[in-house]
């Protein structure tokens, strides 16, 4: 725990007008009323602007997994700022962008070998989705238009995404998004799943729900299948048993395309480089963000499998394959920071510490079972959903209060409605975890 940040000079959010800046997910008033502002960080830690440390319970938003301001990401990005600052990648190239297509293949599941670059989790979904859409049109499928998402599935705020996602409030002031789309039931069940360690036991059924949907449409009209192996921003929803290779086995039968995307899953966070190592259910892609980077710099990616590749390979060879990219597709300063970063999950093995810590954080975060409002606590790898029963006729308030208390004790959290989210860097150490539960502890215990 010897990581703390350096002590800048405290800062007064009223120094600055905190007006203009429209801030994204966020209770604007509410937050400006009563700013959280963070100034620095290292290691598992931030520094608040009034000088506290708050321990980072959630690797900032999924992405920093090697922990913050390491000095290894922070010179790869300064040097190559300083010799490249930036290079198309539409009919030119760098180094960077195939430098870290190579190394992400390295970890990436047998098969997925080729790479597509964009700068978020968001266009990694959109472009995922477009790839899928596109590759049944290069040989000939063109009639596989539909796009099947998933009740509760979170897949970031493009049109594609947020036609594919789940949730509610993130669809219905847009329009009439993406035509074709429908959707599997979620798989969150209390009554049947509460408290289950790691997969739940019941809900393989679910997955058959595809089979209605493809009888329903037929499945010359469904183009892929997007799921999140682990839901995380609908508050930590884990695969029942069995379900995932079920979606899979669907799939095949069918000649549809399975994307998992693993923006949050990706990169040691089940304690192997992807969940779809942790689930052995291997996806046709798998769309990356966040931790590629430790979220130093934005890049988002699109693990390919080559077939599906090679099917845009057939036309004349001066021909553009793909109508899709974007001016920092394969950005210098990302690719610096993404070299840095994977070398770093290799150099220190965080995957696999990740999956050495699991038992301890599984033990630790369910002994937290029995507290007041707690009426789930789920676990896997280094994930944790904590569900606190909400308000009566206020949903979400408990949730928000928790979070604030938390951060005034020094510990970051996310909650999504009344579903605690915790998912630190993977470089915590048991008594960072015990502070955690420490503070959780005491705040559920004084919450009303
Ligand atoms: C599963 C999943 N997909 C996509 C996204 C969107 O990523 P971004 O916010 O980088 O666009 C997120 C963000 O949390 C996510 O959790």
């Amino acid at each position: 725990m010897a990581d703390i940040p350096p002590q800048d000079k405290s800062f007064s959010p009223r120094a600055i007008d905190l007006n203009a800046f429209w801030m994204p997910f966020t209770a604007n008033r509410e937050f400006k009323q009563e700013p959280r502002l963070l100034i620095a960080a290292k290691g598992m830690y931030y520094t608040s602007h009034d000088q506290r440390q708050i321990l980072d319970g959630t690797a900032g938003l999924w992405c920093v997994n090697a922990g913050h301001c390491r000095p290894e990401i922070a010179e790869a990005i300064a040097q190559q700022a300083a010799t490249l600052d930036f290079a198309p990648t539409f009919q030119m190239g760098h180094p960077g962008p195939f430098q870290v297509a190579n190394k992400l293949i390295e970890i990436a599941p047998t098969g997925l070998n080729r790479v597509f670059f964009a700068n978020s989790g968001s266009e990694a979904v959109d472009t995922a989705l477009k790839i899928a859409l596109a590759y049944h049109r290069v040989r000939g499928e063109g009639s596989r238009q539909r796009l099947i998402g998933r009740e509760r599935g979170y897949h970031g705020v493009g049109f594609g995404g947020i036609s594919v996602g789940g949730i509610a409030p993130n669809r219905k002031f847009f329009g009439s998004l993406l035509a074709g789309v429908d959707h599997l039931p979620h798989t969150h069940n209390l009554k049947e799943n509460a408290f289950s360690l790691g997969q739940p036991t019941w809900g393989i059924h679910l997955a058959d729900e595809l089979e209605r949907i493809i009888s329903l449409h037929d499945a010359t009209t469904i183009a892929a299948v997007i799921v999140e192996p682990v839901a995380g921003s609908t508050g930590v929803l884990i695969p029942p048993k069995g379900y995932l290779e079920r979606l899979r086995q669907i799939c095949d039968r069918h000649g549809i395309l399975l994307i998992f995307d693993e923006v949050i899953t990706g990169f040691g966070r089940l304690g192997t480089a992807f969940a779809a190592d942790y689930f052995g259910v291997i996806p046709d892609l798998i769309t990356l963000a966040k931790g590629i980077t430790n979220g130093a710099v934005p890049m988002g990616a699109v693990l390919v499998r080559q077939e599906i590749h090679d099917a845009f390979m057939d036309g004349p060879a001066n021909q553009i394959e793909f109508f899709h990219g974007y001016t920092y597709s394969g950005h210098p300063l990302a690719c610096a920071a993404a070299i840095a970063t994977l070398d770093l999950y290799q150099k220190e093995n965080l995957f696999q510490r990740a999956q050495e810590l699991g038992e301890t954080w599984q033990a630790v975060i369910q002994s937290l079972r029995g507290l007041p409002h707690i009426i789930d606590i789920r676990t896997l790898g280094l994930v944790a959903g904590i569900e606190l029963e909400p308000r009566p006729g206020k949903p979400g308030t408990r949730g928000m209060d928790c979070l604030r208390r938390c951060y005034e004790k020094g510990l970051l959290i996310r909650v999504t409605g009344d579903i605690i989210a915790l998912s630190p860097p993977l470089i915590i150490e048991t008594p960072h975890i015990e502070t955690m539960a420490r503070i959780l502890t005491e705040v559920l215990q004084e919450l009303s």
